[in-house]
């Protein structure tokens, strides 16, 4: 396996739109494995394949808890096909957007069709968190970040702060 590196705005790789998966194999998993590898060591609780630079349609998380045993979700061509009422997504964060976090607005509720890493059908409804980090994951497969969905004041802050910091680098 091998560690990936993880691309960080403002790299204009964040903002291309994925390309569909045609056949989940053997070189599709082992992207699959590198991500998850990827993602622990971050840490992080998604990762999906745009935030290092893999120009197809997959994303992977874990969203059990620190007294749970892992559990790695795969999907592969996600896609929302339905969504419903409204949540607030406290202190979101992003491995693509270090050092910064802020409130965002998200559905309460979807439904996600996708394929596993089989390529078998699958198809999840859920809310809460997990609906959550599913709206933010299948957003990075078209180029959208968090920070897209904030208000325009606390971009502009962070933008800065990135400004500043790539100067102190350069
Ligand atoms: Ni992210």
């Amino acid at each position: 396996m091998t560690l990936l590196d993880i691309i960080t705005y403002p790299d204009k790789r964040l903002r291309r739109k994925a390309a569909p998966v045609e056949t989940v194999d053997d070189e599709v998993r082992q992207i699959i494995a590198d991500m998850a590898e990827t993602m622990y060591a971050a840490p992080g609780m998604g990762l999906a394949s745009v935030q290092v630079g893999i120009d197809k349609r997959i994303i992977i998380y874990d969203i059990s808890g620190p007294e749970d045993n892992p559990k790695l979700e795969v999907l592969v061509n996600p896609e929302i096909v339905e969504s419903e009422g409204a949540q607030l997504s406290e202190s979101e964060g992003c491995l693509s957007v270090p050092d910064f976090r802020s409130d965002v607005n998200r559905f309460e509720r979807v439904k996600v069709e996708a394929l596993d890493r089989d390529g078998q059908p699958v198809e999840i409804d859920t809310d809460g968190l997990h609906a959550i980090v599913l709206q933010h994951e299948i957003d990075h497969l078209d180029g959208v970040l968090f920070i897209d969905k904030i208000s325009a004041l606390k971009r502009e802050m962070y933008k800065r702060k990135v400004k500043k910091a790539l100067k102190k680098n350069s």
